[in-house]
């Protein structure tokens, strides 16, 4: 199934708070669509992306809205209470009130603290995000977690709060670097692994487009991890349930992250996590062994790291116990019983834990 060019592709995400996720080129003209009856608009955009920005807020501008633009840092820099409050106060000197809203246009740095900003500021109003990087789109401009770090760790402030609509304009990949490219790719294999196969499938055929923006299955690539994460998170907002399955491959990744002091990429880290999980549900549920060769093969295949440290296994089960998804102490990983079949897995013998990590490390 190939896309054309032209063409709108529209991703449902069900339910209290419905929205759709628009896809494809050439799209930012949808975005005064989207803003309800907002007299005012807050464009928030990361430091170097003006260029990005600036079509959107020409576009908000044609369409009669009041817009104010408001720089932030460029990465994790951006979410921090201080930006929080930066915001906070642009808000206010713009008059933003409870009708108008808030657009954020850049990675899921970006939208994370522009989403919790929308959902404080008076309680709430309305967020549209225009992801711009890989992960952005497939993940975290999907799915209504907004976030922002402190002092004690990452994304342990935020709220749920889903956006009006996800304006995902393929043109603006066009600036993206490729190791943020790929650097998101550990998500889309991660769905094709939970749910949907044909993603490995079209990777597999073309491993080293699949590692570029522009490669021929790039579009595929995008729509389908949506459609994954728009489904989970439809039937699950609040994590009660099959939304920890997203959470493939990320108790470990947590953990080296936490271990390289954020410095690692998180695709990095989850694509090291994923071959763990794989090792893990070949030991509890006899996950075939094509299957679990095959996440090396793909995440090594598209440039992503797969082996770590032997030596960090305690600092990392260390970590592992303080995951934030840990509960009351009991580690839960969830893993695969078949392809495209993910379960969970509750407090697993240390030695099983251990004999998984000797598959992954270096
Ligand atoms: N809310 C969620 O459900 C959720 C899910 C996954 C990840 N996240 C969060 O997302 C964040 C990571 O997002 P990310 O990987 O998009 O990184 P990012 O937002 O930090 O962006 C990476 C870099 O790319 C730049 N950039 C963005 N778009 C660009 C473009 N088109 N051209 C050139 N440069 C561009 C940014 O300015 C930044 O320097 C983390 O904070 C993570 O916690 C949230």
């Amino acid at each position: 199934m190939s896309t054309p060019a032209d063409a709108l592709t529209s991703i449902h995400v069900g339910g209290d708070q419905p929205y759709d996720v628009l896809i494809g080129h050439d799209l930012l003209h949808r975005i005064p669509d989207l803003v309800g009856d907002a007299a005012t608009v807050a464009v928030v955009r990361a430091n170097s992306l003006a260029a990005l920005a600036a079509p959107v807020v020409d576009v908000l501008e044609k369409a009669s809205l009041r817009v104010t633009e408001i720089a932030i840092p460029d990465g994790e820099a951006a979410k921090s209470l201080t930006s929080a409050q930066h915001l906070w106060d642009a808000l206010a000197a713009a008059g933003v009130d409870r009708r108008d809203a808030v657009v954020a246009v850049g990675g899921g740095a970006t939208t994370d603290v522009a989403g919790f900003v929308a959902a404080t500021w008076l309680r709430g109003v309305r967020v549209v995000h225009v992801p711009t990087t890989l992960l952005g789109m497939v993940d975290a401009a999907v799915g209504g977690k907004t976030a922002i770090n402190t002092a004690a760790g990452k994304n342990l402030v935020g709220a749920f709060h889903p956006p009006a609509g996800v304006v995902v304009d393929l043109d603006t990949l066009a600036t993206l670097p490729a190791g943020e490219w790929v650097n998101g790719m550990a998500e889309v294999i991660k769905a094709g692994f939970i749910a949907d196969p044909t993603i490995l499938d079209l990777i597999a055929e073309d491993l080293d487009g699949a590692g570029r923006p522009d490669g021929p299955h790039a579009r595929e690539l995008v729509q389908r991890s949506i459609a994954v994460k728009a489904a989970v998170v439809s039937a699950d907002l609040r994590e009660a349930g099959p939304r920890e399955s997203l959470n493939y491959g990320h108790t470990l990744g947590h953990a080296i992250e936490r271990v390289e002091n954020f410095s690692m990429p998180h695709g990095h880290a989850v694509s090291i996590g994923l071959v763990y999980a794989a090792a893990l549900s070949r030991l509890t549920r006899a996950l075939d062994d094509d299957v679990v060769a095959r996440h090396r093969q793909i995440l090594d295949g598209v440039g992503l790291p797969t082996t770590y440290d032997l030596a960090a296994w305690p600092a990392l089960h260390d970590a592992m116990q303080h995951d934030k998804k840990t509960r009351a102490g009991r580690l839960r990983f969830v893993v695969l019983d078949q392809l495209a079949h993910p379960s969970v897995i509750e407090a697993p013998e240390d030695a099983v834990l251990e004999e998984a990590f000797a598959e992954v490390a270096s």
